[in-house]
């Protein structure tokens, strides 16, 4: 017998986009089951945690949002707190240890099972753990085999905007970087079934998405055969732009070993592919990327770079970089520093290094480097990104650029301005080389493909206004327009 609850879920999210996805994926299977989303975590009967465990911090955070929930039931004995995904496969029993009023442990190889696990948790009021094998305990089938597939679920209002989609076409990760746990907690590396992806980005498609982002920690080591046609990323690509409806295609995260000509071509040739490829670098230095385990030289890194950028001069690259990883000297640093003066990334992704227990780091490398240091690497690199990426940015002024409209931007958001009743309203766009864009305009332009003349930037952004089209004794002009 389940008892009574007031249907009302809350969902916290933390991690990377893959999260985003599940989380997505989990909404719409309760939604059918009649639950409704709330923002208030006091008025929720069912508590779900979506968790991350790539750095510490993202794991305090949710035992901190846990610690909080501790008197929670007292009130609402029918409450069920869920711990979801990379965490919950990592620390399995732990987290009922370090928090035992949460009901159920759920790791990211079985959300499918999650309306039957909250509906006997409520039931039952026992407790239950469900984990997919760690990767030593079964054969690599097995392991696999216990990290479930359940992408077809969809919940448009989980998305980020309702145009935008991520669609995932890998699960977990074989490449085994000594300092990182997603090896851990999302399993083998696997590519889904093309015709299952093709099939998910046509019902997308049709659902008004117009633009896909595909999900993999190494999406271009995507590889499967299916129908005895051997499918990689650039044949994948290539069969998601015939679909109709469909405006633009990313994809991330990208391996820099497994960045191939065909791959390259194909995102040259294909008008629909966004001409920004997030390929990380993690370190400017050999003996660091050796220790990470990461596969490459930098001279490779910068083999791969030029080949980019003779393929697609005006592609816009964009990296991941850790800094005071263990044994890593001033030196090693500014090796770091160099490499991004030398390929001047679009952005850079900057994270202090976090042990992570289960790694191969975690036990034979001692984390060396102080939190000061960490600290002071950390802002110094963040302050020469900020600088290219301003540059850069400033190069973009009185040109015009294309747009895909995402909305009301964030700051307008805060502001109430979300309709254009009182004239135009900060919108945010992204072009296709992934730059944001705020200009003025009417929200209902949100999904559409827009020109947008940038005036201004900042190291983030660019700002701009909307151009129109007008023509004028046969010639055509653009003229800046309010909307
Ligand atoms: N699959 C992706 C990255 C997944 S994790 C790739 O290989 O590029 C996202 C980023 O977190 C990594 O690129 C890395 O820069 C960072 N990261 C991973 N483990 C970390 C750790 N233990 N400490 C600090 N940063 C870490
Ligand atoms: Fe982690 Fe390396 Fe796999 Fe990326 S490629 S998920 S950093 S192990
Ligand atoms: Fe975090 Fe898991 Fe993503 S550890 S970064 S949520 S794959």
């Amino acid at each position: 017998m389940t008892t009574p609850h007031n249907g009302k879920l809350y969902i916290e999210t933390v991690g990377c986009q893959m999260n985003m996805l599940d989380s997505e994926l989990v909404v719409a299977a309760l939604r059918k089951q009649g639950y409704e989303l709330t923002g208030d975590v006091a008025a929720a009967d069912t508590v779900l945690f979506n968790t991350c465990s790539v750095r510490e911090h993202a794991e305090h955070k949710i035992y901190s949002a846990l610690g909080r929930l501790k008197f929670s039931k007292q009130t609402r004995p029918q409450q069920v707190i869920g711990v979801l995904g990379c965490m919950a496969q990592k620390d399995q029993e732990l987290v009922f240890q370090r928090a035992p009023h949460v009901d159920l442990v759920v790791g990211t190889g079985q959300l499918g099972e999650i309306p039957r696990l909250i509906a006997e948790a409520r039931g039952t009021r026992q407790r239950s753990l469900a984990v997919s094998l760690d990767r030593r305990e079964g054969t690599r089938m097995e392991v696999s085999n216990s990290f479930q597939s359940y992408d077809p679920l969809r919940e448009p209002e989980m998305r980020p905007s309702p145009y935008q989609a991520f669609v995932r076409i890998m699960f977990g990760c074989d490449k085994f970087c000594t300092y990182c746990v997603v090896p851990m907690t999302r399993g083998p590396e696997q590519s889904r079934s093309p015709r299952d992806i093709l099939l998910e980005c046509r019902v997308l498609a049709d659902q008004g998405v117009k633009e896909v982002t595909l999900l993999g920690q190494t999406v271009n080591s995507f590889k499967v055969t299916e129908d005895g046609k051997i499918w990689r990323l650039s044949d994948l690509l290539a069969a998601i732009h015939d679909i109709n409806g469909l405006d633009r295609l990313k994809f991330v995260t990208n391996y820099p070993r497994d960045m191939t000509d065909d791959l390259l071509q194909a995102v040259r040739d294909l008008p629909k592919c966004a001409r920004y490829l997030h390929v990380p670098a993690q370190s400017g230095c050999d003996d660091m990327l050796k220790k990470m385990k990461r596969g490459y030289t930098i001279g490779e890194y910068r083999e791969m770079h030029q080949r980019l950028k003779e393929t697609m001069p005006d592609a816009a690259v964009s990296s991941d970089f850790i800094v005071g990883f263990c044994g890593e000297t001033d030196a090693a640093h500014e090796k770091s520093m160099d490499l991004i003066r030398e390929m001047r990334f679009k952005n850079s992704f900057i994270f202090k290094y976090s042990p992570r227990p289960g790694t191969k780091a975690y036990g034979l490398m001692p984390d060396d480097v102080p939190e000061e240091v960490k600290k002071a690497r950390n802002n110094e690199m963040l302050a020469l990104q900020n600088q290219i990426s301003g540059e850069d940015n400033a190069k973009f002024i009185g040109r015009t650029v294309e747009v895909l409209v995402e909305g009301v931007s964030k700051n307008a958001e805060k502001r109430g301005e979300t309709d254009a009743s009182h004239g135009p309203v900060q919108l945010t766009g992204r072009t296709m080389c992934d730059r944001i864009v705020v200009f003025p305009g009417n929200p209902r332009l949100a999904g559409s493909l827009t020109e947008i003349a940038v005036e201004d930037c900042t190291s983030t952004t660019l700002i701009g206004s909307i151009m129109t089209r007008e023509v004028q004794h046969g010639s055509t002009s653009l003229l800046p327009i309010l909307v």
